[in-house]
């Protein structure tokens, strides 16, 4: 039986309008000067209502939000992040990692990451934290965070070496299903310059390598992209779309977001994705596409696949 979920990412949908200035360190005053100068213009809370009335029909296992949901991380803009949430859908059904944006400075969890707590949760009974594993018929989502307070102007992330060690565990025991891996940053080297990239793509790409996946998501880019990363059960898609709210004014993609349809074929999982963008008149989506993939997997229960390995 098919089963259905989606991707959407980069929403930055706070309101920074009753902030001022002086309030800021340093860190968070560039971001806000670039919000108050271009972001603010560019990422439409008008935009993202739109794309959550296109994704309220949708019957989905899940929803992923892959980060970014701020402009600077203020406990305020958690706040009004923790809203839209619970507006988007309840916690069980809608999963968040964060963004280089809501990890501009570490500030205290209980004004802040504690507000999301129930939409990062992984299933009952397992431990908090990331990764976090839900498991949803023949799906399996793992979130990981590359979310890290950065100097100024840097836009970089990292997953640490304990996320790694557990990533490559949580792999392994979903093996056979339909393993989604989701994360902010791309894991792939050389989809984003130095400044903004993955510091170590490597690291992760070699547990993606060793252990297997079937898909990749991520955001952080505000463009669509499609690239692939190699797996011991078959080559893994790696997945971008574009930011959720955005108006494409500065030379990034309009907002857009994919949902996904995934089930047991013949020669191995097809995954069909089907694209949804901000019509051209910004006043709703519309299909902008669609296309299947279908991913052999020498690691099938109830397939004989014919590959050794
Ligand atoms: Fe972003
Ligand atoms: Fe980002």
């Amino acid at each position: 039986m098919a089963q259905q979920f989606a991707q959407l990412s980069d929403p930055h949908l706070s309101d920074l309008g009753g902030v001022k200035a002086s309030q800021l360190l340093s860190k968070r005053l560039l971001s806000y000067l670039s919000w108050r100068r271009k972001r603010r213009f560019e990422h439409r809370r008008e935009v993202l209502d739109a794309l959550a009335e296109d994704i309220a029909g949708a019957e989905l296992d899940q929803l992923l939000v892959t980060g970014d949901l701020t402009h600077t991380g203020l406990p305020e803009e958690f706040r009004q992040a923790q809203q839209w949430l619970q507006q988007l859908g309840p916690a069980d059904r809608v999963a968040v990692t964060p963004g280089n944006h809501d990890a501009l400075v570490r500030d205290e969890p209980r004004h802040t990451f504690d507000l999301w707590r129930d939409y990062m949760a992984p299933d009952p009974g397992r431990e908090a934290g990331f990764p976090s594993l839900r498991q949803r018929g023949e799906l399996a989502f793992i979130g990981l965070s590359s979310a890290l307070p950065t100097p100024p102007l840097m836009a970089s992330g990292r997953v640490d070496a304990a996320q790694l060690n557990a990533l490559a565990a949580l792999l392994d025991e979903t093996r056979g299903k339909f393993r989604v891996v989701y994360i902010h940053h791309s894991p792939v080297q050389g989809v984003e310059k130095w400044r903004k990239a993955l510091r170590n793509a490597d690291a992760v790409a070699a547990v993606l390598a060793a252990h297997g996946a079937e898909l990749v998501l991520h955001g952080h880019g505000h463009r669509a992209r499609r690239d692939q990363l190699p797996g011991r059960d078959g080559d893994i898609p790696v997945v971008a779309v574009p930011s959720a709210s955005a108006m494409g004014l500065y030379g990034a993609d309009m907002a857009a977001y994919n949902r996904y349809r995934v089930e047991r074929g013949d020669k191995g999982w097809q995954l069909n994705v089907a694209y949804r963008r901000l019509r051209a008149d910004r006043q709703g989506f519309e299909a902008a596409g669609d296309e299947t993939l279908v991913l052999p997997r020498r690691h099938q229960p109830g397939l004989d696949s014919g590959v050794a390995g």
